[in-house]
């Protein structure tokens, strides 16, 4: 099975730059930038990556990127992860990037995006791997910075497809968002946002995203199988989720592999991601190892996952039809 995902042209939908940032290359930039790091070796740095849930992750998540200062910085992260999606057979990635975190801290957003853009122009030519940027808000800072950044992106439109979600969702609902994100569609950018596995009122956050923002897709929002009218509207909307299951086994009590199942019997275009990978130990190729594991899928439901992925990727009709 091993090799038969291997060989399987994918997409990888959900995936944060940011989260690919390996100690490696962590220990690299930071004797680029003469900087301190708190691990005197990458086994060491490893063997602290313990988290058993979204905010503890979220913390050395953010404590990491402080090595990211310059645009060569952003472009050999990005080139880093589009290599090794490359060597996955991952022919299509949207890639989630967090300006805020990176302008909170002094870093222009034009310095960010610039080098992530390089790359994915780059990976295109030398890789071929496609690849396109969303850029995501940080939903534990005020709107009102997210629609700053929403007005700094605006410049570089054409090289961002969509906005989404994500950081911690305690207390910080959709709807907090509302303003933000009808600008977002207004200025043409694509809808998704994160709706994290088993976090306070994700329920109620899935039912925003959808009825209330009115988004394209849903990362993660695996929960919704706790309410099937919500199950119902996202079939009826032929919303796609993106599912990353060793993720959800870092932030929650497991890779909710049987509520995965469901989705996929009831015909939710489930697709199978990575989110973190230098965080959760696994990319594209080891995340549909262990669902294969945890579930016995036949290679036609592996297949399967890829075909929803490709299908519900943010391309046009006939760049999707090249793939499937
Ligand atoms: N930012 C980076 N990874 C994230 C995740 N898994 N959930 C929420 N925010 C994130
Ligand atoms: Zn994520």
């Amino acid at each position: 099975m091993r090799d038969f995902i291997a060989g399987l042209p994918k997409a990888e939908l959900h995936l944060h730059i940011e989260g690919t940032l390996e100690p490696e290359l962590k220990f690299e930039l930071a004797a680029r930038n003469g900087l301190e790091l708190p691990y005197a070796s990458v086994e060491q740095m490893r063997a602290a990556y313990t988290f058993d849930s979204l905010p503890s992750f979220l913390e050395i998540y953010y404590e990491g990127m402080r090595v990211l200062r310059t645009e060569p910085d952003f472009y050999d992260l990005a080139m880093a992860y589009l290599t090794k999606a490359a060597e996955q057979n991952v022919r299509y990635a949207e890639i989630f990037f967090d300006p805020q975190a990176h302008t909170s801290r002094g870093v222009p957003f034009d310095v960010v995006i610039r080098g992530l853009r390089r790359a994915l122009l780059d990976a295109d030519t030398r890789l071929g791997v496609r690849a396109q940027l969303i850029m995501c808000f940080l939903r534990d800072f005020q709107a009102e910075y997210a629609m700053a950044t929403l007005l700094e992106s605006l410049p570089y439109k054409e090289w961002i497809a969509g906005v989404g979600l994500d950081s911690d969702e305690k207390g910080n609902p959709p709807r907090k968002f509302a303003v933000v994100y009808e600008r977002a569609r207004q200025e043409g950018y694509l809808l998704t946002m994160h709706c994290d596995i088993d976090q306070d009122d994700t329920v109620e956050h899935i039912r925003q995203a959808i009825e209330e923002i009115g988004v394209d897709r849903i990362d993660h929002g695996v929960n919704v199988i706790a309410d099937l009218r919500l199950v119902e509207a996202v079939l009826e909307r032929g919303l796609g989720l993106t599912c990353c299951p060793i993720s959800n086994g870092h932030v929650s009590d497991g890779m909710k592999a049987e509520d995965i199942r469901k989705l996929m019997d009831l015909g939710v275009r489930v697709t199978v991601n990575s989110d973190d990978p230098a965080y959760f130990s696994g990319y594209v190729q080891e995340n549909l190892e262990a669902l294969q594991g945890a579930l016995r899928l036949t290679r036609d439901e592996l297949a399967d996952l890829e075909r929803n992925a490709f299908e519900i990727a943010w391309l046009p009709r006939h760049l999707k039809d090249a793939y499937l």
